[in-house]
């Protein structure tokens, strides 16, 4: 059987830097509260007219082609994954893949919000092992900046969120002792309504009334507490579940890469497996959590900084709305 290995990777950000500081000028907020809950000091805003979430995952699948020394022609799947396409329909998938000039190949959008690098990397992992693909770009990216509010009531989610975005190339390969060895994906849709954007949704007559502009109804909505308190149990379970499933051990780990939602929650699953900080990384401080994107842009930074090297065992894992979680384990 085939083994699904990654082979590039790639993120871009957009210039635009807005700090903690900032953020005090338009909510009731500070920068001490912001970091003490969250460990974010700054994130990224996208620039209207030049970033879109589709060519924000362009930019970064062409840094991640070259860095895998193939080119878009060379890519039999893409898959996308993102919260918040440019489009309510087409996906991002199809926006991309005319952007990189490929005809005909498949594209497929993932909604999995934050577990949606996960998600996708089960989606290429599966079909490089079943032979029916060889090279996939899986790129990643959101715009969020402009579905929170900048105002006091929406400041519970406008500190957190922020834009970016990165891709990978996975490829088929025989030789076995590297690659994806496994991925593990769960979902638990009791909690849908814990984290969630509502509207506009199509179970009611009107998608969008004056009524919800008014009440913030089309602001997405966190029950920040019951998600922290859910993370903090899903991510070790599911970091057990992939070593366990490969007959390893958390001594065995180099690196483990969390999705970047909140530093606490990060800190609080490094305390409860006992990784030292050379067994972590995190760049949610630069960024904030750039959901579907976080993962493949810590692990690009992550091998930028020379943070993962040759036959390294990397895990990747993600909790978030659905609530959906996951985890992958690499040899890289
Ligand atoms: O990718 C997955 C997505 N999400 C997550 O992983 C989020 C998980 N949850 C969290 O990270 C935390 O719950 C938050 C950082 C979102 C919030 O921290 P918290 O300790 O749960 O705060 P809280 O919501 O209970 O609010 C505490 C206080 C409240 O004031 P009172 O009622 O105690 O007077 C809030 O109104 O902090 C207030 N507050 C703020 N104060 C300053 C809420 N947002 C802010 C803010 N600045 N931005």
């Amino acid at each position: 059987m085939k083994r699904a290995r990654i082979t590039g990777v790639g993120h871009y950000l957009p210039e635009q830097i807005v700090t903690n500081e900032e953020l005090t000028t338009y909510m009731d907020t500070s920068s001490e509260w912001i970091v003490e809950r969250t460990g974010i000091k700054e994130r990224r805003f996208f620039k209207e007219g030049d970033d879109t979430v589709s060519k924000m995952g362009t930019r970064a699948a062409e840094i991640a082609l070259k860095n895998a020394g193939i080119t878009a022609q060379d890519i039999d799947l893409i898959i996308f994954a993102t919260l918040s396409p440019d489009y309510n329909f087409p996906g991002c998938g199809v926006l991309m893949q005319r952007q990189l000039g490929i005809k005909n190949i498949p594209a497929i959008d993932i909604r999995q919000q934050c577990s949606g690098f996960i998600y996708g990397l089960s989606v290429a992992d599966a079909y490089i092992r079943s032979g029916m693909y060889k090279n996939v770009l899986l790129a990643c990216g959101e715009i969020q900046s402009n579905v929170m509010e900048l105002s006091d009531r929406g400041r519970n989610m406008a500190v957190i969120f922020g834009d970016g975005a990165a891709a990978i190339v996975i490829q088929a390969t025989d030789d076995t002792s590297k690659g994806i060895l496994s991925t593990h994906i769960h979902s638990d849709g009791e909690f849908a309504e814990e984290l969630m954007l509502q509207h506009p949704g199509s179970n009611r007559k009107e998608r969008i009334t004056t009524e919800m502009l008014t009440n913030g109804d089309l602001l997405p909505h966190m029950n920040g507490k019951l998600v922290f308190k859910h993370a903090i149990v899903r991510f070790p379970e599911v970091i057990h579940e992939a070593l366990n499933h490969n007959g390893l051990t958390l001594a065995d780990l180099d690196l483990l890469i969390p999705h970047q939602a909140n530093l606490r929650i990060a800190e609080y699953v490094q305390n409860d497996l006992g990784l030292t900080n050379d067994q972590v990384f995190n760049n949610i401080h630069k960024y904030g959590n750039t959901t579907a994107a976080s993962i493949p842009l810590a692990f690009s930074e992550a091998l930028q900084a020379g943070r993962i090297k040759d036959g390294d065992l990397v895990c990747v894992a993600a909790f978030g709305s659905g609530f959906t979680w996951g985890s992958a384990l690499i040899r890289w």
